[in-house]
């Protein structure tokens, strides 16, 4: 559903991104792990088509995003780390809005807005402007715009940053729902207990490079461990150690 092939990105001769390759199955949610600065923000941008590739092909929903971008754009959610949301609209203004640049017919949107509004326990927030909204529920109102027009993939860079444990929680059972309704769900996160807990498989990345992909077994055995070994201390020994060492360094 989503799949990159060789993916580069180059800023100037620093290559961020370094020939990723990455297939995320339909009902599949894949999780994408890596150090700071590994490449997976890079990465996701430019599968929204936020970012312009150096090289390789992103395709979704089996359209190539450089020569279908409206097909391959309309089959995506994107839930970006640092979301923008214009503080002087409600929640319901909101998705009102975004449905509007997805082309939403006007006879569905207020349902359909009502429905995301409900499925993330915001609807009493309806008409609040969302200046006055905590992080968690503008982390939430965001999800809802990405999941409104109901798109068979969706990529979310670090979607537990900051929610409480009943936020978590509730993005999890979401992620979860929707995977089950087919849709291929791509999950940057350094939370490694959600990996464990949430993803079919993995890809880790490393210097923009893939170092390891599979199911969580998988890159347990690829990495000599056990399988009941937590995959915070699997993740160390594939990457080096360096999110250790980048704490000595500091
Ligand atoms: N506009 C840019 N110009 C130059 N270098 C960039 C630019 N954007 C990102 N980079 C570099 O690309 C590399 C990958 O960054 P990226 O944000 O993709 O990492 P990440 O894996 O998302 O890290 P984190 O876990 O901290 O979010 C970093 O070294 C970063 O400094
Ligand atoms: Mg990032």
């Amino acid at each position: 559903m989503i799949a990159v092939q060789d993916l580069v990105k180059e800023y100037g001769r620093f290559r961020a991104v370094d020939g990723v390759s990455l297939d995320v199955k339909p009902g599949e949610i894949h999780g994408f792990l890596g150090p700071n600065g590994a490449g997976k923000t890079t990465t996701m941008r430019m599968i929204a088509g936020l970012l312009k590739p150096t090289s390789g092909r992103i395709l979704v929903d089996n359209h190539d995003l450089e020569h279908e971008p409206e097909a391959a754009k309309s089959a995506l959610g994107f839930i970006p780390d640092r979301p923008f949301i214009y503080d002087k609209l409600t929640a319901g203004e909101f998705l009102t809005f975004h449905a509007g640049l997805y082309g939403f017919g006007n006879g569905n949107v207020a349902s359909r807005v009502h429905e995301m509004l409900d499925l993330f326990e915001l609807r009493q927030w309806e008409h609040q402007l969302v200046e006055s909204f905590s992080h968690g529920m503008k982390q939430r109102l965001v999800m809802s715009a990405a999941f409104l027009h109901r798109p068979q993939a969706v990529a979310v860079d670090e979607p537990m940053v900051g929610l409480d444990p009943r936020g978590a929680r509730l993005i999890k059972d979401v992620f979860r729902r929707m995977s089950e309704r087919g849709v291929a769900i791509l999950m940057s996160t350094h939370t490694l207990e959600v990996a464990q807990e949430m993803c079919q498989r993995v890809s880790i990345i490393q210097k923009g490079r893939i170092i390891a992909h599979g199911t969580v077994d998988e890159v347990k055995q690829m990495a000599g461990s056990s399988s009941d070994e937590h995959l915070t201390s699997v993740f160390l020994k594939l990457t080096g150690g360096s999110a250790l060492q980048e704490i000595d360094e500091v």
